[in-house]
């Protein structure tokens, strides 16, 4: 789909509060709207796959795409979700090797692309933007290392609780007998984030609800936080 004049104005608004651009001189955050790309992805297409070649990256205008590989059966492990003001592919663009993961739209999205080439190019002119850009890479291999913790040292249903908890804080509503509202989630979608197969995610939530940490109900999860379980280290 072809960028519109409001995929442009979209794109400079939220290219200023993308960290590492916000250090950039007006003359080339100006070049870089000009010369970036827009494009549309509707919920669930796939932006890349991993083992494609890089070219570029991706800035999320808005909407949400997560970062997944995936094993010869098809079942899903979620990296990282990416949304608005956040970006991707910076891997490749950094060392030229393929892609690192699948990237797929979690809802219909927006995303500005910007060429491998002026990326460097900007690096070169403004040390600001490699900083920031290494600074955002330590907190993903933070992040990344969490996850590695959880995977090899908590099981599946530590694991699920501990998703269930970070989205009530992240996105829940709390009601007046102190329980976080999310929407419900299917049970392969939780799979994907904690790394275990559906049917193991089928047996954690019977598990969660029988302690009484997750409440069904019509069409949400209600939710009771046990807040040192977010404290623990992994
Ligand atoms: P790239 O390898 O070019 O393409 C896939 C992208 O997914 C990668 O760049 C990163 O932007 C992102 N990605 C891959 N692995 C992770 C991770 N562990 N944490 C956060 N983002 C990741």
């Amino acid at each position: 789909m072809k960028a519109t004049a409001e995929d442009k104005i979209l794109a400079e608004k939220f290219l200023r509060t993308v960290p590492v651009f916000t250090s950039l001189s007006e003359q080339y955050f100006n070049d870089i709207v000009q010369t970036i790309r827009i494009q549309h992805f509707k919920k669930d297409e796939t932006v890349f796959y991993q083992s494609d070649t890089s070219n570029d990256l991706y800035i999320v205008l808005s909407g949400k795409v997560r970062a997944s590989i995936f094993n010869e059966e098809g079942e899903e492990l979620v990296l990282a979700v990416f949304e608005g003001g956040s970006f991707f592919g910076e891997m490749g663009l950094i060392d030229g090797a393929d892609r690192s993961a699948t990237l797929i739209a979690d809802e219909d999205s927006i995303l500005s692309v910007l060429e491998r080439r002026r990326f460097l190019e900007l690096i070169k002119q403004d040390v600001l933007i490699a900083i920031e850009l290494l600074i955002i890479l330590a907190d993903r291999i933070r992040t990344a290392n969490r996850m590695v913790g959880s995977l090899a040292f908590l099981d599946v249903n530590e694991r699920l609780e501990k998703l269930l908890l970070h989205l009530a804080l992240k996105d829940g509503k709390q009601n007046k007998d102190g329980l976080y509202k999310i929407r419900k989630m299917h049970q392969s979608e939780m799979a994907a984030q904690v790394g275990a197969s559906r049917a193991t995610v089928s047996k954690a939530l019977k598990v969660l609800t029988f302690k009484k940490v997750l409440t069904e109900r019509q069409g949400h999860f209600l939710i009771k936080p046990d807040l040192t379980k977010l404290t623990s280290e992994f």
